[in-house]
This record gives structure tokens, sequence and C-alpha cells, in this order.
């Protein structure tokens, strides 16, 4: 196993609802290693299953600086929401490109993890909103769907970002 081809805007699977992980098998485990590799390849803050081209309710996420905080959610419920940031979001399955998304401040998620123990996160900022934009993945649904602002080149994210320093764009 190792990288797994991901499927770009315009494949019909990105656009189905994932079913839920009812048990952990050796496949569903390798497929989360794979997921990892595959997010930490591109560079991207997050993975849903959909992009890989499995319809499961499975999400992989990494927001710290040093790539070294890796959290999977599977069956992820959002408990609460709270608040409001606007940013630009981008995703590996519409590479080159970003948007302004409006998302909640701060989220409240119930999940289970590899094991398929229940836990809880709550999150802020990136993390808030990756959880928004991965958990939206497993409905069928797309940042391009929901944002606020046009669709732009990354190239004209980073003139953007040089004027005022402001950060990058991850993909999610
Ligand atoms: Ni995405």
């Amino acid at each position: 196993m190792g990288l797994r081809n991901v499927r770009e805007l315009g494949d019909e699977i990105l656009r189905k609802k994932s079913k839920p992980v009812k048990e952990m098998t050796p496949r569903l485990s390798a497929l989360i290693d794979d997921m990892f590799e595959t997010m930490y390849a591109a560079e991207g803050v997050g993975l849903a299953a959909p992009q890989v081209g499995v319809l499961k309710r499975i999400v992989v996420m990494d927001v710290s600086e040093g790539r070294d905080e890796p959290i999977v959610m599977i069956n992820p419920e959002i408990l609460e929401m709270e608040g409001e940031q606007t940013g630009p979001e981008g995703c590996l399955s519409v590479p080159g490109k970003h948007a302004e998304v409006k998302r909640a401040q701060k989220v409240k998620v119930k999940a289970l993890d590899r094991e398929m123990q229940p836990f809880e996160l709550e999150g802020e900022n990136l993390l808030a909103r990756c959880i928004q934009h991965e958990t939206d993945h497993l409905e069928g649904i797309m940042y391009v769907d929901v944002k606020t602002g046009p669709l732009l080149d990354n190239a004209e994210e980073e003139e953007y970002a040089e004027e005022d320093g402001n950060g990058e764009t991850s993909g999610e």
C-alpha cells in the first residue's frame, strides 16, 4: 500500500454520502495509514476517505506546524458550533485553487478513534475549519459549494500573502 490516488472535483464519488464504519478491519486500518501518507505527501491538513475513492466515514487531519499530531476521526458528528471565521480554504481534490469560506470559529465533535473508541474533540481556528471541511466531504459537500468568495488560483494567494504577511492556503 502507500499513496492513494486523490479524486478531483468532477469525479462523482466526491458527491456521494459516505457510510458509517461498523468495525475496524485490517483493510480499513491500512486505508487510514495510506490516507495519512497521501495527506502528508500532498502537504494537506486533512483528507476524507471519499477523496481516495472510499465511501466510508473516515477523516484524517493534522493541522500542527510540526506535522506530528495526527488525528483520525471515524463516524464524526459535529455536536456544537460557535462563532464565525472567514478565511482562505483549499482542498486536495481542487488542486491549485482556493476561496474564502465562512465557517464556525469553534466546533465540538464526537467520533471514534482507530480502535473504535469514542472521543470528543474541540477545535478552534484552522482545526475547526478543517473539521467542518472534512465532515462536509462525508456528505458529498465540497468547499466550492459553500464558498463566500470567487475561486482563485493559488498564485494569486501568494501575492496576497506577500502583501500582508498572511498565512498560506492549506489543502484539505
Ligand atoms: Ni477537501
